[in-house]
């Protein structure tokens, strides 16, 4: 049975619903395409566990798959802080998978089942299979033109999706008989991930799913001598996911968010989302649904509950009712950098009290910033000092502090009027004059050393 999506009782009800180019979802939270949406019965109890929708495990082709296929990237000791894998698309027959599709919808009639495809680049083949997705009772179609390894060697998902005119040309044979909204999902491995989002929306897609994982070599196990993950003395480029590559989603999908030919399109947006924390940025940057794989891979459906449960609490405490209300909200604040107030100063000051004389702070900034740290030296100084004038507010000793706000990034420009790079080029008539007038030019790292 279904499991209803919860707004804890006596608290104001979060509305979750979502809707993403037509394809509506109790909650924002879909499995992204991967082994946790291999088969019905797995999608079912991710259902149960609370997941608003699934993006089915690849159809196309059956395909072989090695053994083994996965690699883990581990940082300090933590886990899958990255995932590589050279898995290819669903093994299972496109007949199994389409019956079991039609009958999850029918037991889960207000859950979002979207199916995701890839096939030879062949009008006929695509027509074929995008009919049967539709119907079976499937919510929505996402094109898989993103699958970095295997596939694209037999002319499928990233080498259609690293060529504009293929992905818009296979987009519109797709739309020539879809009877569902079509979301083109999107490869990182190009050089400008705006030029495929744009021709997929010239194809007519409703919208548009990102990021599918990025080229990677996972590394060695040194003991083996074997690069991973090991086939038989052998391995191979595989696409990689988790935690580490959020922060390129991130990048990727405010590129098409913020770009005049994208940026209304529903983007349901993916990678590396983790924790409620992860969630939010991608709404607040303008996703509209997300979709999690990795996540779902190391902890299992029900980290769902964690996703909700701190999403919903942080709505209730900022005054949010529902989901919908927090898309693209904060995408505005992303700019070009020419538009950035060079009057803007922040600095480094240092709570006495928190600090635990490490020194890492005056090691960071001695080694990898300014200079502007004078050190720990017991007796003579139990506090290390940042001087303010020379401190250029990088953020790094901030970074580095092990202790939770010991060091604050601190605004000391007094709220002066702002000047961007480009308004400052323009006032003084030159790069060369703009420099001459920041402070750079003014301070001890503006002057050609002289020998004393
Ligand atoms: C083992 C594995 C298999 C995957 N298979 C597919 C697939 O068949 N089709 C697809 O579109 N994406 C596939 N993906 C990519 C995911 O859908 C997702 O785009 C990517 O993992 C990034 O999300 P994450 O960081 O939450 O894992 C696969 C990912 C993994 C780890
Ligand atoms: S913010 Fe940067 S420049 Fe300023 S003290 Fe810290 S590390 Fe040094
Ligand atoms: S890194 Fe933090 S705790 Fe360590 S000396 Fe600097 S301010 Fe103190």
């Amino acid at each position: 049975m279904a499991t209803t999506w919860k707004s804890n009782g006596h608290e104001k009800p979060i509305d979750w619903t979502t809707n993403t180019a037509g394809i509506v979802s109790p909650n924002p939270f879909w499995l992204a395409s991967g082994p946790p949406t291999n088969t019905a019965d797995q999608v079912m109890r991710a259902f149960d566990a609370g997941w608003g929708g699934a993006v089915w495990k690849t159809l196309g082709e059956p395909i072989v798959n090695v053994s083994s296929r996965l690699g883990g990237h581990d940082v300090s000791g933590l886990r899958l802080m990255g995932l590589n894998n050279i898995e290819l698309i669903t093994d299972r027959p496109l007949a199994i998978n389409l019956r079991e599709i039609r009958e999850t919808k029918k037991r889960y009639p207000k859950h979002a089942v979207i199916v995701s495809l890839m096939v030879e680049s062949k009008r006929e083949a695509w027509h074929d299979i995008v009919k049967q997705s539709c119907d079976v009772g499937a919510d929505g179609i996402e094109l898989n033109f993103g699958c970095p390894h295997g596939m694209s060697e037999r002319g499928m998902g990233a080498a259609v999706g690293q060529v504009p005119d293929y992905a818009c040309q296979i987009t519109e044979w797709v739309k020539e008989v879809a009877t569902i909204p079509v979301l083109v999902k999107l490869t990182p491995n190009v050089s400008d991930i705006r030029y495929v989002a744009r021709a997929a929306a010239k194809g007519g897609a409703d919208g548009l799913s990102l990021i599918n994982t990025i080229n990677s070599i996972i590394g060695i196990d040194l003991d083996r001598m074997q690069v991973l993950p090991g086939v038989d003395g052998r391995s191979s480029h595989g696409g990689y996911c988790g935690p580490a590559v959020k922060p390129i989603a991130l990048h990727l999908l405010t590129q098409v968010t913020t770009d005049p030919e994208t940026r209304d399109k529903p983007i349901s947006g993916i990678g590396g989302i983790t924790t409620w924390k992860d969630a939010l940025e991608f709404l607040l940057l303008g996703s509209t649904s997300l979709q999690v794989c990795t996540a779902a891979m190391h902890y299992g459906y029900r980290i769902v509950e964690d996703l909700q449960d701190g999403l919903g609490a942080w709505m209730r405490a900022n005054g949010y009712a529902s989901v919908a209300e927090l898309r693209g909200k904060l995408k505005g604040q992303i700019t070009d950098w020419g538009n950035l107030n060079l009057n803007y100063k922040v600095v480094a000051r240092i709570d006495p009290d928190k600090c635990i004389h490490c020194n890492l702070c005056h090691i960071a900034c001695e080694d990898g910033a300014h200079q502007c740290i004078e050190p720990v030296i017991p007796g003579v100084r139990e506090t290390p000092e940042v001087d303010e004038v020379e401190c250029v507010g990088c953020n790094l000793c901030s970074l580095v502090c092990p202790v939770e706000n010991c060091i604050t990034m601190t605004r000391v420009d007094g709220g002066a009027a702002g000047e961007t790079w480009k308004e400052r080029v323009a006032r003084t008539g030159s790069s060369a004059a703009a420099w001459a007038a920041s402070p750079i030019a003014q301070s001890r790292h503006g002057h050609v050393m002289t020998k004393e």
